[in-house]
């Protein structure tokens, strides 16, 4: 059997090797030059002008929504159809969740959901840019304004995503999250960045990742409560050397997904929205949705057996047991995000992926769809 299509895979290369091996032979490793090279490049970048570079996305959400000013309480709109950290950093500081449904094209957060469901106790937005598709910001900026709530973006999946208005995702000067995990558009093997709006808000932020120390302070001076969040300076060289190429990273993700368009144009799926009225989406994962007939988790497993990693993708957060032990949801609260969620199903996506492996992808998935239609006879 041909050898097995991986899920992802970071585009690493000699480049970074070798900015790697500089940072260690530098024995700089933490709090070094890289730090602020790294976010010094990445706000150049995006065209941003106060970036933090943290751990990991998670620690860079919990950092933005400490920094918009949550308190134990507050109630704050946010998507169903995410990956957990989302959510998780709001209860991080004993605030609420608050779900609201998605639009069935972008699977974005629905603007007209997130007004229903602010109550007198709403505080904020967060908004996540899925699976790299920009978010109609407009909308939620007039609404946020309108009920004088704070905004955290979730662009961890989007970096590269453009804004109608030709604002890149991330740089509207709203509080914005990004993450480098290794199977992001960019990568430091762990890690992410907060976008502040002001100096003073990046300063705060910058301090709560080292264990809250001003950066004039002493070695073990405190004077707020911090974290260790901090982006070691192994990382910051491996990012540095990506976002060297960064744009041929992403274009290359956008040729992967035009040949899956392609090669799956003839098949009973949905595939990713295509851009529309201005907005561009980055290429982050290749999600289709299956056909309600097809038993997802069994194509899973059949797509294994064809040498083709894939996965379910997103569950939708409410329904974890968690979430429904903790604030009693139930089926059928947000029926667009839980149809998606039942559905969905991630294909191998990377920019190296090949014409030939792609379509074996859908060859495989062709099969596994025909075999659902009609079941062999047992
Ligand atoms: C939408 C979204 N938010 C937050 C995160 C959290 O990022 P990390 O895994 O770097 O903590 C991720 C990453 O997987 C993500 O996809």
């Amino acid at each position: 059997m041909n050898e097995p299509i991986p899920l992802a895979q970071p585009d690493i290369g000699e480049r970074e090797e070798r900015a790697v091996l500089d940072v260690l032979r530098s024995r700089r490793l933490a709090l070094g030059p890289a730090l602020g090279e790294f976010e010094r490049r990445f706000a150049a970048h995006l065209g941003a002008d106060h970036v933090s570079a943290v751990s990991s996305g998670t620690a860079a959400l919990h950092l933005g929504v400490r920094a918009a000013g949550i308190a134990e309480g507050d109630e704050v709109v946010t998507s169903p159809f995410s990956f957990v950290a989302s959510a998780n950093c709001v209860l991080y500081e004993r605030a609420r969740p608050v779900f609201c449904d998605i639009d069935r094209r972008t699977l974005n957060i629905d603007p007209g959901a997130a007004e229903a469901a602010v109550t007198p106790r709403t505080t904020g937005i967060l908004p996540v840019h899925i699976f790299g598709h920009p978010v109609d910001m407009p909308a939620l900026e007039r609404l946020a304004t309108a009920r004088g709530l704070w905004m955290v973006e979730d662009a961890c999946e989007a970096l590269g995503a453009v804004h109608a208005d030709g604002r890149p995702v991330g740089a509207r000067g709203n509080l914005a999250t990004f993450g480098f995990y290794p199977n992001k558009q960019l990568t430091t093997g762990e890690g992410g960045v907060v976008v502040s709006p002001a100096a003073p808000v990046k300063q705060r932020i910058d301090s709560e990742r080292n264990q809250g120390r001003a950066p004039d302070m002493g070695w073990l001076d405190h004077d707020r409560l911090g974290f260790n969040y901090r982006m070691d300076d192994l990382s910051c060289g491996l990012g540095i050397a990506q976002l060297d190429h960064l744009d041929e990273m992403l274009a290359a993700r956008a040729r992967v997904a035009g040949l899956y368009a392609q090669a799956l144009a003839e098949l009973d799926v949905e595939l990713p929205c295509p851009d529309q009225g201005g907005d561009r989406r980055s290429w982050f994962v290749y999600v289709v949705q299956l056909p309600p007939r097809v038993d997802r988790d069994q194509a899973v497993r059949a797509l294994r057996e064809h040498g083709v990693d894939s996965k379910p993708y997103l569950p939708a957060i409410h329904l974890f047991s968690f979430y429904r032990e903790r604030f009693g949801h139930r089926e059928g609260e947000f029926p667009v995000s839980e149809d998606v969620a039942r559905r969905s199903l991630a294909l191998p996506f990377f920019g190296a992926l090949t014409e030939g492996q792609v379509a074996r992808v859908a060859a495989a998935l062709s099969a596994v769809l025909d075999q659902a239609t009609h079941p062999a006879p047992s």
